[in-house]
């Protein structure tokens, strides 16, 4: 399509960024259902990196659903502008030279790679919550379930809408069988293994 819109790169790259910031971007997309604990851990991860020093920004569903993305519903065109949308959000965030994390259900295997794309190599980390749905359900921390047994709500993930389960995440973390401690500790030992933070404590 012809647009007239031309790209312009900026005086200041990312690079140059990351180096002023001591610190290597990238992005943690938590990926699972509803309740899985994506929020949960993301938000723990952000207090751990944020108290070593790091720059980080989270982005999460619940909020973004307020403003960005609040024209949006759930039928699989709208998750997948949603993740669109999201995506190019993380990759601006990442250029400004943060750690970025994401907490989206993003059901799709297409929109999440479509976002992987987006970054280098090594930088996209998928963080699969590999948490059953019967605990996920149990959970329902906000009565959602419940809602959509009842046909109150359609088109919910994992009951009558599907989540593609990730076949090679980087990580895989199941809050049903660990605490929220332990995660952060597994997602924190990858991120000094990969060398994208040097700070144990
Ligand atoms: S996504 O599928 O487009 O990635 P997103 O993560 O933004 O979803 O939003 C999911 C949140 O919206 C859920 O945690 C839940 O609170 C709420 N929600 C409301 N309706 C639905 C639905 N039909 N399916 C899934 N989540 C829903």
């Amino acid at each position: 399509m012809e647009n007239n819109i031309i790209w312009h790169d900026h005086k200041i790259t990312r690079a140059e960024r990351s180096v002023n910031k001591n610190q290597k971007p990238c992005l943690l997309w938590f990926t699972g259902l509803s309740g899985s604990g994506k929020s949960t851990i993301a938000n723990a991860l952000d207090v751990a990196l944020h108290k070593r020093g790091y720059h980080t920004f989270l982005l999460d569903g619940d909020n973004v659903r307020h403003g960005l993305c609040k024209d949006l519903g759930f039928s699989d065109d709208d998750r997948e502008e949603n993740i669109r949308r999201v995506g190019e959000v993380c990759k601006l965030f990442a250029d400004a030279g943060l750690i970025v994390m994401s907490a989206f259900i993003s059901p799709f295997t297409s929109d999440r790679r479509l976002v992987r794309k987006l970054f280098p190599a090594g930088e996209f980390i998928e963080v699969f919550m590999d948490t059953p749905l019967a605990t996920c359900e149990e959970r329902d921390p906000k009565g959602l379930y419940q809602k959509a047994r009842a046909g109150e709500i359609k088109n919910f993930t994992g009951i009558d809408s599907p989540y593609d389960v990730p076949a090679h995440p980087e990580i895989r973390l199941d809050t049903s069988r660990h605490s929220v401690d332990e995660c952060v500790d597994s997602l924190i030992a990858y991120l000094l293994e990969r060398e994208l933070i040097t700070r144990k404590d």
